[in-house]
């Protein structure tokens, strides 16, 4: 085996050459035409790369392996526990259904620049709809399916889509969930209403078509005539995908195509350590940045096999499934969240069921979403006997910030640590002025800028707000987290510093949840934040106070808080306790004192702050805490 390369060598070339370094990583990509710049820093702080450079990314995820030598390899395996499927389909195969579709798209109106919405669950036309997109230009949003209509309504508010592609239904372990009613009630409340809508009808559910507007997905595909790949530029967008904000307004990030696929098809080789050909899984939904980065883009513009797998971890049908789908599918790579080994763990603390297969095949565990807390870094570690590895993302950044590089000279392991920056980032620990913070002191987690190719440019129609990251701190890239690096060197990501929280791996807005409580009609004001959840990681919890003159049972309130919540933002904001108070905790300007209020429902020691408005209302909040089965 060849010797890994120097982690302090290329990491140096990434920060100091960054032209020569991400030129080099550029030839990996096939080009219609070469970029003029690598790095093109004309217009700071909105930086670009491979400005002049002229590509097509599903070109290079499909259509060039089938020329290659792959067409006859598996690009896509759907294992679905849910319908009892497993179904393989090569590169060839795919392409010829990409193509296709692109062609139903076009022959739709959907030109290079037009936007698709794509609200689909975990099986395969999700991918062959997003590929579609990047084939003939159009830029994709793909919203996950456990969203409520509310919260797809804005998403098409903002990404004005043409078409919009969806299933039937979607199928949650045991619940099947039609999608076709949540799509129409969410066309009924955006203003914007797209042209024409493909619904792939699955064997569970028939969805009603609505004449003129809505197509069958097999009834289209039947005649449809493969569409070309269209060139694009490099810095053309490719999909949009909204991530949670501070507030109800979602954010939506935008990728774009040269700097996506050079970045991705680094990634693959150089922190994941995996080869072409291989089978590499990313336990996730495509309606996440995981989905995008890693079921879709990455592993094809690799050339490895990609696993769709519509499942759990548990109960589909036990704790073993991710064992078998590791052993039959001779996974080398697997990616998902600590939540999903929490819940294995929890089901299966002896890993009984992990002895019934094979993992010879199993070569690396990468975890990512939220902080992988030592405990479940240890049990993993010590079942599997393979190096697991916590690497640090994000939606914006759209691959990994921080990781233990496999395809580099890798360091030891410290718990709790995602170890150091990946090549490309220049990471710095900062105080509120951007001064820098010494080894062993929390601050803020900033990234210099530029930000490596593959991250978000800017914000889709929104430069403004994207200047929210790059601006309050000149030079440097907000990640919204905090954290330290110790004397060693490695980084420790402590939690977040805003309002966004991570429950079993999904980024939600507690200002979101805020807003939405607080349309109550007998809600004077509220608080949501999370509190820590023993599987979840975090859970969104409520507090509210009622309007003056309000007599009504307060358990039914609470019970109505609850049900608006999961009704306008979805099921998987996960907010089952709200508690009715007399007041919140205030500063004597008026802040609400949430940060206390969070380490009260968390028992954590905690200090009055001096600028408390009326401490005894800290009581108020303990004994609320203790009653919805917080604090102590
Ligand atoms: N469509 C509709 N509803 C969905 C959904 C989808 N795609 N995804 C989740 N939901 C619903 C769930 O059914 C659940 O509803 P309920 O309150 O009626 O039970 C709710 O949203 C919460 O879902 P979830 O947080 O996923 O909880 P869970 O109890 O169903 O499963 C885990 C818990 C840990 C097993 C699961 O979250 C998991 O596997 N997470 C790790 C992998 C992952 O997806 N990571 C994401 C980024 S890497
Ligand atoms: P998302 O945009 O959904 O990927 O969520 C990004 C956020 O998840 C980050 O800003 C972190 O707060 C958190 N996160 C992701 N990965 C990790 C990790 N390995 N360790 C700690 N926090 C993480």
């Amino acid at each position: 085996m060849s010797k890994k390369l120097s982690y302090e060598k290329v990491f140096a070339q990434s920060i100091n050459e960054p032209d020569v370094f991400w030129g080099e990583a550029a030839e990996e990509i096939k080009w219609e035409k070469k970029w003029e710049k690598v790095l093109d820093d004309s217009r700071k702080p909105f930086y670009r790369w491979f400005t002049g450079g002229e590509l097509n990314t599903c070109y290079n995820a499909v259509d060039y392996h089938v020329e290659e030598v792959r067409g006859d390899q598996v690009a896509i395996i759907y294992d679905s526990p849910v319908t009892n499927t497993i179904q393989k389909i090569t590169y060839s195969e795919f392409l010829d259904e990409v193509s296709r579709f692109a062609g139903v798209l076009a022959s739709l109106g959907v030109v290079k620049g037009d936007t698709v919405i794509i609200y689909m669950p975990m099986i395969p036309e999700a991918l062959v709809a997003m590929l579609a997109c990047a084939r003939i230009g159009a830029v994709h949003s793909v919203v996950f399916g456990g969203f409520a209509p509310n919260e797809l309504a804005i998403r098409i508010e903002d990404a004005k889509p043409k078409v919009m592609v969806s299933a039937s239904c979607g199928i949650e372990a045991k619940k099947i969930i039609p999608y076709k009613p949540l799509l129409n009630e969410a066309i009924n409340i955006a203003t914007h209403k797209p042209e024409k809508c493909v619904i792939y009808q699955r064997p569970q559910v028939t969805a009603e078509l609505q004449p003129g507007r809505d197509y069958d997905w097999a009834e289209v595909m039947k005649d449809a005539k493969p569409a070309d790949c269209v060139t694009v530029s490099a810095t053309d967008p490719l999909y949009i995908l909204y991530t949670s904000g501070t507030t109800g307004k979602p954010k939506g990030v935008m990728r774009d195509n040269g700097g996506h696929a050079v970045a991705l098809k680094w990634s693959m080789k150089y922190l994941y350590g995996i080869n072409p050909g291989e089978v590499y899984w990313a336990a996730s939904d495509v309606g996440w940045v995981v989905g995008h980065s890693y079921i879709v883009y990455a592993p094809l513009l690799t050339g490895c096999t990609t696993i769709v797998y519509e499942g759990k971890p548990v109960g589909t049908p036990d704790p073993g499934a991710f064992w078998r789908v590791i052993s039959e599918h001779n996974v080398s790579v697997l990616f998902t969240a600590p939540t999903a080994f929490r819940a294995i763990k929890k089901e299966d603390p002896n890993g009984e069921y992990l002895k019934k297969y094979d993992l010879s095949s199993f070569r690396y565990l990468f975890l990512a979403g939220e902080r992988l807390d030592p405990d479940t870094y240890h049990w993993a570690s010590d079942m599997l006997k393979i190096p697991v590895i916590d690497h640090w993302w994000q939606t914006e950044t759209g691959w990994g910030i921080a990781a233990n590089c496999m395809g580099i000279e890798p360091f030891p392991v410290k718990a709790g640590s995602p170890t150091k920056a990946v090549p490309g980032y220049n990471v710095q620990i900062v105080d509120h002025d951007g001064k820098g913070l010494p080894s062993g002191q929390d601050g803020y987690v900033v990234v210099k800028l530029p930000l490596p190719p593959g991250c978000l440019p800017t914000l889709w129609n929104d430069d403004e707000r994207y200047l929210d990251y790059v601006t309050e701190i000149p030079g440097y890239y907000l990640t919204g987290d905090g954290g330290y690096v110790d004397e060693d060197g490695y980084l420790f990501i402590m939690g977040r510093v805003d309002d966004v929280i991570n429950v079993a791996g999904h980024r939600l807005s507690t200002g979101a949840m805020e807003e939405i409580v607080a349309k109550h009609q007998d809600v004077a004001e509220c608080a949501v934040l999370g509190a820590n959840d023993q599987l979840k990681g975090e859970v969104p919890i409520g507090f509210a106070v009622l309007k003056a003159g309000v007599d009504r049972d307060h358990d039914e309130i609470s019970r109505e808080l609850v049900q608006m919540v999961r009704s306008e933002l979805g099921a998987v904001a996960c907010f089952k306790e709200c508690a009715i108070v007399k007041a919140l905790p205030k500063t004597r300007s008026g802040k609400t004192l949430r940060a206390t209020m969070r380490k009260i429902a968390n028992s954590e020691e905690y200090t009055v702050p001096s600028t408390i408005e009326d401490e005894s209302v800290l009581g108020i909040i303990e004994e609320a805490a203790k009653g919805i089965g917080y604090g102590k």
